[in-house]
């Protein structure tokens, strides 16, 4: 995770061009943030625990470290989700040796091995963080003094060789102005300044309105950097693209107090995105046809998504899937064959365990098609071929419109492909597509109601500190996404079960202190949830339904009710998880809880 913004070129003020491109980069971690800048002659080094922000305060107060005589302006900046060590000042990057200062994204696997060694050579190097990447900077540095004539960037090269592990690096020598960056399963672009000079960072979004172009790097890339120039001294020169602004960014626009209710409001808008663009689902799908077998690999609430899929594609169109958490998925060595297809899924196409199993897949010869949110992401880029999403982008941590336009593509993908699988009649198959393309109209009617109702009864519910999900059949992927969302933002321990494994075990919970919200909609299995009630009811837990107008038995006796539209029992899923979702949220405002950036948490899950 962790973001990474630098800067070398022309811009006297560099430190707002990092803090601003750090405060886009938030979303990829925000424990801790830190940079190191040269601003007229000046050095500026600053950490500070804590969000953007709090750096900001500090750069404001901050001394100037030395003067130098440099006519350039650059530096490197650093927002921190930690793996090694604490969040704290201390561990805030960038990590320094000397002149010399590092920015680093990833895990350096065997970074004891190297400390070791290190030590042992020269045993007056201070470690002053807990963190796997400072060894980095100190390995950096300790090839320059035992070798003068050495440049730096052969330096990072001879360092980088002894490294296992992922990264994405920037440094920096303070004085001399050498930027030197590299990465190896880690994401990093460069940008090209609109006035002389270069950017790096972690995603294009921290290059808006600095510059209009960008390449991205790849694996085992080294690059050094000057105001005028990049010069790749390993990997070969990348393909300049336009940088594609529109999209990239979010307002609340006054309207929202937070992203996440913003982003579950805008749920019917990406649904008509969706459809609006089948066309690119038309356009892969002789290739998905040819499938014995799908498989789908997401993470958290992408593999939701796949769970909620499975349900339709093998109902609608009779071909088996498995669904599979792609960090167990990578390890488990599970036999493929060329009748397979994977479908990956991933809002941020960053994933990095998601990414692994694309690559696995394709050493298998698994034909691999992304469903991914993000244009140009490492993950899109991986795959044979991609879906986009189109759910604009999602600034909340917790996802809620990735995983409705996720859903509307997989729906649309499960209904063509049981007409063509004649599974479904040419009628069926319209009259879901039909319903489809009415669901923002329906959403846009529901909404302010269901949030206002799930806003009462977090009220009413707020307190408590368990909570079971409950669903039978595609109601039960529903649970699991909502026990995840309440988890994330309200962190309350909300477990979630298919409703029939309760009495193997997990009724043993139920008390009066337990909240148990069962999917109960009016569909075939509506009588299997009926007895659930009963049997939660009557061990004393408490019991919120999620129905529909026509689930009187479940109304009655239930503790609690939202009611939510009827649409054919294939898409009730777009229906059910949006109460959970308003829970979550009403319950993590409640609470206090920091909505949009849930503590421990990122948006982009980049390292293992
Ligand atoms: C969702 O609310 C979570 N923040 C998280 O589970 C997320 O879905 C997961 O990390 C996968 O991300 P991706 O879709 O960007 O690959
Ligand atoms: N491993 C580094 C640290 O803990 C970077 C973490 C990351 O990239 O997420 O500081």
């Amino acid at each position: 995770m962790c973001g990474i913004v630098g800067y070398i070129g022309a811009n006297g003020a560099v430190k707002e061009v990092l803090l601003n491109g750090l405060s886009k980069l938030e979303y990829r971690g925000y424990d801790s943030a830190g940079l190191v800048c040269v601003e007229n002659n000046r050095v500026f080094y600053e950490r500070s625990l804590g969000r953007v922000s709090n750096l900001e305060s500090a750069v404001v107060k901050s001394k100037v470290l030395k003067l130098i005589d440099n006519k350039a302006s650059f530096g490197i900046a650093h927002t921190r989700w930690a793996t090694h060590g604490k969040p704290s000042k201390e561990n805030a990057h960038p990590h320094k040796a000397g002149d010399i200062y590092l920015v680093h994204n990833g895990i350096v696997e065997n970074y004891k091995e190297l400390k070791e060694a290190l030590l042992t050579v020269d045993g007056s190097i201070e470690f002053t963080s807990q963190t796997d990447s400072e060894v980095l900077v100190h390995l950096i540095s300790s090839k320059l003094d035992s070798n003068p004539r050495r440049s730096m960037v052969e330096a990072v090269q001879s360092s980088l060789n002894l490294v296992k592990g992922t990264y994405a690096i920037v440094v920096l020598n303070i004085v001399s102005g050498e930027m030197v960056c590299a990465c190896n399963g880690s994401p990093l672009v460069l940008g090209i300044a609109d006035d002389e000079g270069l950017l790096v960072a972690s995603d294009t979004v921290a290059l808006i309105g600095y510059a209009k172009h960008y390449l991205r790097l790849a694996d085992g890339d080294v690059v050094s950097l000057s105001p005028k120039e990049y010069v790749f001294v390993s990997g070969t020169d990348k393909e300049v693209l336009e940088l594609e602004e529109s999209g990239q960014t979010s307002s609340l626009g006054g309207v929202f107090g937070h992203y996440m209710l913003k982003e579950i409001y805008e749920q019917g808008e990406v649904v008509d995105r969706v459809v609006n663009n089948k066309g690119q689902i038309y356009d892969i799908l002789p290739k998905i046809l040819k499938a014995k077998r799908l498989i789908i690999v997401g993470c958290g609430t992408s593999y939701n998504v796949g769970l909620v899929a499975e349900y339709l594609i093998e109902r609608l169109s009779q071909i088996s899937v498995e669904v599979e958490v792609a960090s167990e998925f990578r390890y488990r060595d599970m036999p493929m064959s060329e009748g397979d297809v994977a479908i990956v899924l991933s809002q941020s196409g960053e994933t990095v365990d998601t990414l692994e199993a694309v690559k696995l897949c394709k050493e298998r010869g698994v034909l691999t098609v992304g469903i991914v949110n993000v244009e140009g992401s490492a993950i899109a880029n991986a795959c044979d071929a991609v879906i986009y999403n189109k759910a604009g982008r999602e600034v909340s941590v917790a996802s809620t419109k990735a995983f409705t336009s996720q859903l509307a593509v997989l729906s649309m993908l499960a209904i063509m492909l049981g007409e063509c699988r004649s599974s479904l009649t040419t009628i069926e198959a319209t009259n879901l597509m039909s319903e489809l393309s009415n669901l923002p109209a329906v959403l846009s009617q529901e909404l302010d109601r269901m949030s206002k109702q799930m806003e009462d009864l977090a009220k009413k519910y707020g307190s408590i500190e368990n909570i079971i999900c409950l669903g039978r059949g595609v109601q039960s992927a529903i649970a699991l996404e909502g026990a995840l969302k309440i988890k994330e933002v309200s962190y309350i321990n909300a477990q979630a079960y298919p409703s029939g494994e309760i009495k193997h075990g997990p009724l043993a919970l139920v008390d009066p202190n337990t909240l148990c919200i069962i999917l109960a909609p009016k569909d075939e299995l509506y009588t299997k949830s009926l007895s659930v009630i009963e049997e939660v009811k009557a061990r004393g837990g408490i019991v919120i339904a999620i129905t529909t107008p026509n689930g009187k038995e479940v109304i009655q006796s239930s503790d609690g009710v939202v009611i939510v539209p009827s649409v054919m029992d294939e898409l009730l899923p777009f229906m059910t998880i949006l109460p959970m979702q308003f829970f979550a949220y009403h319950l993590a405002l409640l609470r206090g809880c920091d909505v949009d950036k849930p503590r421990n948490l990122a948006k982009s899950v980049t390292v293992e």
